[in-house]
């Protein structure tokens, strides 16, 4: 969006939604609202229906629903900030003359001129390893036995001698101080003006998918520290979602991807013909790599450092990995440290044995937490089966799965599988103590059917809440915006509430504060059918009803999705009390 907030809320509230609706559609008045045949679908009856007090709209039969804004933009085929300009125009608001598809062109201009500064940034370095002052980083590169080739593929560089030179070499390419900067090649200091951190360093080029240089690793040639400096993050430089060595790794017809750690090993994987190698950017391994991971395998083997802080650190990709629903296998690279040094010490054969003999993650974190035991000590040993026992529960929810990995481990480390399955339904009873994991299973049916009502009594609520604002107080003694389960109708709750507590509710601004997609749902949640109420007692009844359901569905989501959370299995037996009591004691409207 390219007009303030500000500006376009004054041209939502100049518009009223009836005169506007009603000038391209014949809308009659029912009750308090008025209704018309959708412009949206084939409709023969009037199931339009337009509400001049909340400013919305909504389809009863289509589901189309919306404000001013998006009802201009659907009709009339055209984006939010044409709809803006054409309903401003109607209103006589002026608006400033800034052209949006200038604000959006100089925007990508501007990645695209960073994405310059850093090309040439990349040629001035791999020029300079290549010059008479680059010798120094020449030799680093050969003495850990890169070839040319792996040199030239990796476009790898040296940042000369001080932070100047490079800064000059962009000024003359015609970038501007602060096109040098936001590129994040460099920085000013008192000290010494505009100058680059990345100097007598050898240079990693970082690059996305497409081969563009988004951002570089710089290595000091000896033991100094900070051993890498990494770009920072830039408009062009994400380093959650992007992986060094990925735009050859897509390409590899490996069938597999490996993570690793280090730039250096990653280069030293593919020199060594194992093309398949990635790593994260100088930091902690991410969702959204996982993600980027899984679309193109679900084989991902982990070589990561042996040494304490990489198992540690293979533990917690493990985890990540698994909720992108990829099972990793850890390749063991003892008793070298790193993929660099075993390939070095003992060859690519030997390293694509290591690959075929890689270790299920499951048996890699027993093996990891039996080292926290003595195992010669009969009650540190008593304690590594339990320990065993709870992982086994943690990690396999299915009963078939867990029992096989009870077996394989059992024979592995010589248990008795009787015992260790004692082990296992101890645990799990006692979990099975908190009333909600007797809950009996559900098939996906009525589990389905069950929240859809829960989103349409949190719809209700809502509806309800922004026709009387005032029930708020009474609504919150009994639900907090906690209690809605999907984050968009909890995003919607979240702003009702504290609009109403600022006493500036206005829905048509809500629904415009949500992406593009997400509007219809969030105006649909603010016109949810209610029930006929005739009498208080209706009224009350109503009231109590949906009340109940939302709290019904927060303890059911909740109860569902506490995994092995301690904290969170409070939390819902808590709920769950609230719930009994609720209808009990049942629900006040005074
Ligand atoms: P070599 O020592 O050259 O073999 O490096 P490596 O690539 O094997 O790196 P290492 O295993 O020591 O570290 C893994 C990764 O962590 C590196 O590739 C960097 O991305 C990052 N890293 C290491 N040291 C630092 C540091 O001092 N600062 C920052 N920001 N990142 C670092
Ligand atoms: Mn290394």
């Amino acid at each position: 969006m390219y007009y303030s907030d500000e500006l376009v809320a004054q041209v939502r509230q100049s518009s009223d939604i009836v005169d506007v609706v009603g000038s391209y559609i014949s809308l009659t008045k029912k009750g308090a609202n008025y209704v018309g045949i959708c412009p949206f679908h084939n409709d023969h009856s009037p199931s339009f229906s337009v509400s001049r007090s909340k400013q919305i709209y909504k389809c009863f039969a289509c589901g189309e629903a919306g404000n001013v804004i998006t009802f201009v933009m659907k009709y009339e085929n055209i984006t939010f900030v044409e709809a803006v300009k054409l309903l401003a125009d109607r209103a006589g608001i002026k608006l400033p003359e800034v052209s949006v598809s200038a604000e959006e062109k100089r925007k990508s201009d501007k990645k695209l001129r960073l994405l310059e500064v850093n090309k040439e940034a990349a040629t001035f370095f791999y020029r300079c390893l290549r010059s008479p002052h680059g010798e120094r980083g020449m030799k680093y590169f050969k003495d850990r036995g890169l070839s040319d080739e792996t040199i030239n593929k990796f476009g790898l560089g040296f940042a000369g001698v001080n932070g100047r030179e490079v800064v000059e070499v962009l000024r003359k390419k015609g970038f501007s101080d602060e096109e040098i900067r936001d590129s994040g090649i460099a920085s000013v200091s008192e000290k010494n003006g505009l100058s680059s951190p990345f100097w007598n360093r050898v240079m990693y080029p970082i690059m996305d998918a497409n081969h563009r240089v988004i951002g570089f690793g710089g290595r000091v040639l000896g033991d100094a520290k900070p051993k890498y400096l990494n770009s920072p993050e830039t408009d062009i430089f994400d380093k959650r979602r992007n992986l060094y060595g990925f735009v050859f790794a897509r390409n590899s017809r490996a069938g597999n991807l490996i993570l690793c750690e280090g730039y250096m090993d990653v280069i030293a994987m593919h020199q060594a013909g194992f093309s398949q190698a990635v790593a994260s950017l100088g930091t902690a391994f991410t969702q959204e790599q996982a993600n980027l991971l899984s679309r193109y395998t679900k084989k991902v083997f982990l070589a990561y450092d042996s040494d304490g802080p990489g198992v540690k650190a293979a533990l917690r990709a493990i985890d990540i990995l698994k909720s992108a629903d990829i099972s990793g296998r850890v390749i063991d690279m003892r008793p070298a440290k790193d993929p660099d040094e075993f390939i070095k010490a003992y060859g690519s054969e030997a390293f694509q044995k290591r690959i075929d003999e890689a270790e299920n993650s499951f048996y890699f974190l027993i093996r990891t937490i039996e080292g926290d035991y003595n195992q010669s000590d009969p009650e540190q040993r008593t304690q590594f089966y339990k320990a065993i026992a709870v992982k086994l529960c943690e990690n396999f929810p299915e009963p078939l799965e867990r029992e096989n990995y009870l077996q394989a481990i059992c024979e592995r480390y010589g248990i008795n599988t009787e015992n260790m399955r004692n082990l296992v339904t101890e645990y799990a009873s006692a979990k099975l103590a908190v009333p909600v994991y007797q809950k009996p299973k559900q098939t996906s049916q009525t589990k389905a059917t069950q929240e859809d009502s829960g989103k349409i009594a949190e719809s209700m609520l809502l509806t309800w809440l922004t026709d009387e604002p005032e029930m708020l107080p009474k609504i919150k003694k009994y639900i907090s915006v906690q209690d809605f389960t999907d984050e968009i109708y909890r995003k919607v709750a979240e702003r009702v509430f504290s609009d109403i507590e600022n006493d500036c509710l206005d829905p048509p601004a809500v629904i415009d504060s949500f992406e593009e997609e997400e509007k219809n749902l969030v105006a649909n949640i603010f016109q949810a059918k209610m029930p006929e109420i005739t009498s208080e007692d209706e009224r009350k009844r109503a009231f109590s009803d949906i009340i109940i359901r939302v709290k019904e569905n927060s303890y059911n989501f909740f109860s569902e999705n506490i995994g092995n959370d301690m904290s969170k299995m409070m939390d819902s037996i808590k709920l769950k009390k609230e719930l009994e009591s609720l209808k009990q004691k049942g629900v006040s409207l005074e």
